[in-house]
């Protein structure tokens, strides 16, 4: 039986030009790059330049997305860009890369759920065009997280980036199957009882400002290995797909600490394990996104591959999405 698939048809990032390493950050907190290295896996993170907003990023890994796939940029009916920090309050950042596209049809909107921000957009944008809504998707993650954090908070500071990744989704048909191109099953999960876990002490509405980000991190690290293993099992048994059958595991880049115990909890040998968190620290929603980007860059990620990519964030959000490229 044939059925509507959601095909990604390409890719693309960028990363600010401005490199932060642990030794730069070591002068402005009381930390030291073995500290970081060994309990995060971090070693660098970029940082956007005074006045590069949340848009400018995207708009890069956007165009970038648009040459790869090929496309004419007029195709795209529907971007949804999963962001913790729009460049305002509103409107939504994606309607301003809708119009440096120059594109004035179509709907484009922002998705929050902070780190699973791009899992849940990529779904929104799976669900739209297996619904006929959209035909053409462009999906993006981007953050300049660093200006949500506290630079005189250790415990925070170092483990975030700036970033932008973005993939193009078009209509396809399969046969239903899981030798199908295109998203097979998404699983997207919330808890918001764990709030004061992971949060941002502002926003417009409690405090009229933009605010830190705050975190308890044992307490996230315990919960982010549990809730992203059972998320990953729930995409396996949705599909009857098995360890072995996942060639590329995308998932979000929080740290490396987390991505092994993940891997070795469910099974999957580190060299199918794409890892950025050294080079990109935690770029929130852009993660997935931007380490997909990179897998596809120096040609692990092949066509008919498949992808098993996950995220978990504040909220608690969290969640996974199966594809074959
Ligand atoms: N440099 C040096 N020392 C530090 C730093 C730092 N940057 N930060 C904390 N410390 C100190 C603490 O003060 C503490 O000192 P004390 O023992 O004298 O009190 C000591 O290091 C240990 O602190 P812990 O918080 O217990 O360290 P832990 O081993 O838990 O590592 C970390 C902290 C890296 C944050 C870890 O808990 C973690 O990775 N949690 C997950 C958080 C995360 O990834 N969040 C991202 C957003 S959510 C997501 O994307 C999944």
């Amino acid at each position: 039986m044939t059925s509507v698939r959601s095909i990604v048809a390409g890719a693309g990032s960028y990363l600010p030009e401005r490199i932060m390493t642990n030794d730069d950050l070591a002068k402005v907190v009381d930390t030291t790059d073995d500290w970081i290295t060994e309990r995060t896996g971090i070693k660098s993170r970029h940082i956007a330049a005074e006045g590069e907003l949340t848009s400018d990023l995207a708009l890069h890994a956007a165009r970038a997305a648009i040459a790869d796939a090929g496309i004419d940029v007029q195709e795209i009916d529907t971007i949804i860009m999963a962001t913790t920090t729009p460049d305002n309050t509103f409107p939504a950042t994606a309607t301003t890369v809708q119009a440096a596209l120059g594109l004035e049809h179509g709907a484009a909107f922002d998705v929050q759920a902070v780190c699973s921000g791009f899992v849940y957009a990529l779904t929104i944008a799976d669900t739209f065009i297996r619904a006929g809504q959209s035909k053409t998707a462009l999906v993006i993650g981007a953050e300049t997280f660093s200006r949500l954090l506290d630079w005189t908070d250790r415990t925070t500071c170092v483990l975030f980036g700036d970033g932008a990744g973005a993939m193009i989704v078009k209509a396809g048909e399969g046969e239903g199957t899981n030798a199908d191109r295109g998203i097979l099953t998404a699983h997207l999960h919330s808890d918001g009882r764990l709030k004061e876990k992971l949060y941002v002490d502002g926003g417009p509405s409690s405090t009229g400002t933009v605010g830190h980000v705050r975190m308890e991190g044992r307490e996230v690290f315990r919960h982010a290995v549990v809730n992203i293993a059972e998320a990953i099992t729930e995409s396996l048994e949705a599909t009857g797909l098995g360890v072995d059958d996942i060639d590329w595991f995308v998932p979000h880049q929080a740290n490396k600490r987390i991505l092994d115990s993940t891997a070795k909890r469910i099974g999957l040998p580190p060299e199918k394990v794409v890892m950025t968190v050294a080079e990109h620290g935690n770029t929130s929603a852009a993660s997935v996104p931007l380490a997909f980007d990179a897998a596809l860059r120096d040609g692990r990620i092949k066509r008919g591959d498949l992808v098993l990519l996950e995220a978990m964030g504040g909220g608690f959000t969290w969640g996974s999405l199966m594809l074959r490229y």
